[in-house]
């Protein structure tokens, strides 16, 4: 499962992409607002420091507009992936886009129903929000374990990336099921490495380590 970053703050993505972690960023209007950057200026620097694709979100909701903004977003760099809501306009220009061969993820999918029309638009990927299902009430990684039954029935190419991450569990699940993607806050990815007895046994192996009076030497 790939591991995409959902922020715009550089200094987390240079952490988590110098740990060999990260897949690709995922930004949205909301984390540019949270960062106070430039959304050009902050997404060409994503761009440059990582390889994979960096989702960039038009705000426009007509066709038109959005392929207009789309036009300016592309022009970034190669791993801009263009980001579409789940309306017929954001379809239309995910088809179009796609067709030309650019980068497009299909953002706020909340049902399967939504996945499906964003497979038919040729989306190179669909974000389905588990989170928000959860703070509704309905278990997120429904929609995810549905998606993969029907993609996989009909083999579309488009990749689920699993969206509105907000614990370590989510990422299990969607390793579990088999997502293709999952994006999630930084403080998220770094949580997958904690565990209390991993704690316990660097301790255990320092204060023996300690005892034998030796040392590795380093130059
Ligand atoms: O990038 C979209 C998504 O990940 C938003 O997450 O936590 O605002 O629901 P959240």
């Amino acid at each position: 499962m790939k591991f995409f970053a959902d922020t715009a703050e550089i200094d987390e993505i240079r952490e988590l992409n110098e740990a060999g972690l990260l897949d690709g960023v995922t930004t949205n209007p909301s984390l540019i607002a949270k960062s106070g950057r430039d959304f050009m200026e902050v997404t060409r620097e994503i761009c440059e420091l990582v390889d994979g694709p960096v989702s960039a979100e038009v705000v426009a909701l007509d066709h038109e507009t959005m392929m207009k903004e789309a036009e300016t977003l592309r022009k970034i760099a190669d791993n801009v992936c263009i980001k579409v809501p789940l309306t017929i306009d954001g379809l239309k220009t995910c088809r179009k886009l796609t067709d030309d061969g650019t980068m497009v993820n299909v953002t706020l999918c909340f049902s399967a129903n939504q996945a499906l029309l964003a497979a038919k638009a040729g989306a190179t990927f669909v974000s389905p929000f588990v989170g928000r299902h959860d703070d509704n009430g309905f278990d997120g990684m429904e929609l995810i374990r549905d998606i993969r039954l029907i993609y996989d029935n009909y083999l579309f190419d488009t990749e689920i990336l699993v969206a509105s991450v907000r614990h370590v569990t989510h990422v299990l699940e969607s390793a579990k099921i088999g997502a293709d993607v999952m994006t999630a806050p930084p403080k998220v990815i770094k949580a997958l490495v904690n565990h209390t007895l991993t704690d316990k046994g660097i301790e255990g192996f320092l204060k023996d380590w300690q005892s034998t009076g030796q040392s590795i030497k380093t130059s």
